[in-house]
């Protein structure tokens, strides 16, 4: 599930798009130029190469655990204002919740959300979360992304930054939907569903060679196409 997948779909797409991509990109290259005495100006993406960019998805529960004997988030800091205060202003939690494939805390575990939230409102709740996704499963063991947002824990989704990521992730650039999935209102544990949606897109050598020939061929079969047939093209997309 942690592992993003080229569906043939994806190479379909690109067989379509990539010789018209190449084409714009030739074309547009001559109006790529610096106008003087212009403080600003909007840039396309594809004059930046950006529309070729592809994301990454990752999907795993995250387990925040504030009760009994081996809690994975513990209060460190508190303000005098904190027990008063309807939002709990100023507390300040460390954790390292562990992160599951599945929403039961027996399922694999793919690594662990570490870092800080704090309580940073003070009329609604909304947390501060500084933290890192440190994962450990297969390619992705010992990469990391890097999560700086507010996450307002009573809505029904959240949107999280993701400001950058360090191994397979660095230049990373995202942001992560969080959903709770449970909270228990007795003990304070939760756990929350989390979305990521990232640069760069990861995939495996296997599929970067079949990526490879896909656009090799689809370039030839597009030149063969403009060169030889392009009346008998239109004749038949008639039919
Ligand atoms: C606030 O409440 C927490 C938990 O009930 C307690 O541990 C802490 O000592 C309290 N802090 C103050 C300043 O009263
Ligand atoms: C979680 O998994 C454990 C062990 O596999 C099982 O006993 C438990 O019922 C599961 N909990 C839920 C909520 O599915
Ligand atoms: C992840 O990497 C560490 C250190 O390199 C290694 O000890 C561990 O076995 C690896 N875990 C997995 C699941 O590959």
């Amino acid at each position: 599930m942690l592992n993003p997948t080229i569906t043939m779909a994806n190479c379909a797409f690109l067989q379509l798009t990539l010789p018209i991509f190449t084409l714009v990109l030739i074309l547009s290259s001559n109006f790529i130029q610096t106008h003087s005495q212009q403080f600003s100006r909007r840039l396309s993406k594809t004059e930046m190469g950006l529309k070729a960019q592809k994301l990454s998805h990752l999907h795993f529960y995250f387990h925040d655990i504030v009760s009994g004997r081996q809690p994975t988030a513990v209060r460190v800091a508190e303000a005098a204002v904190t027990n008063s205060s309807a939002t709990g202003f100023g507390l300040v939690v460390m954790i390292d919740d562990p992160l599951t494939l599945g929403p039961n805390m027996s399922s694999k575990i793919v690594g662990r959300a570490q870092g800080i939230y704090g309580s940073a409102d003070l009329s609604k709740l909304g947390l501060l979360m500084v933290l890192n996704f440190a994962f450990t499963e297969g390619k992705f063991n010992g990469s990391t992304l890097s999560v700086l947002g507010r996450n307002a824990v009573f809505s029904a989704v959240r949107e999280l930054p993701i400001v950058g990521g360090s191994g397979v992730f660095r230049f990373a650039k995202g942001y992560a939907e969080a959903r709770t999935h449970e909270l228990n209102f007795k003990t304070g544990d939760a756990v929350v569903e989390y979305n990521v949606l990232c640069t760069p897109k990861l995939h495996s050598t296997h599929c970067d060679i079949i990526l490879c020939c896909f656009k090799c061929i689809s370039l030839w079969h597009f030149t063969m196409r403009m060169t030889m047939f392009p009346i008998f093209d239109d004749v038949r997309s008639f039919k």
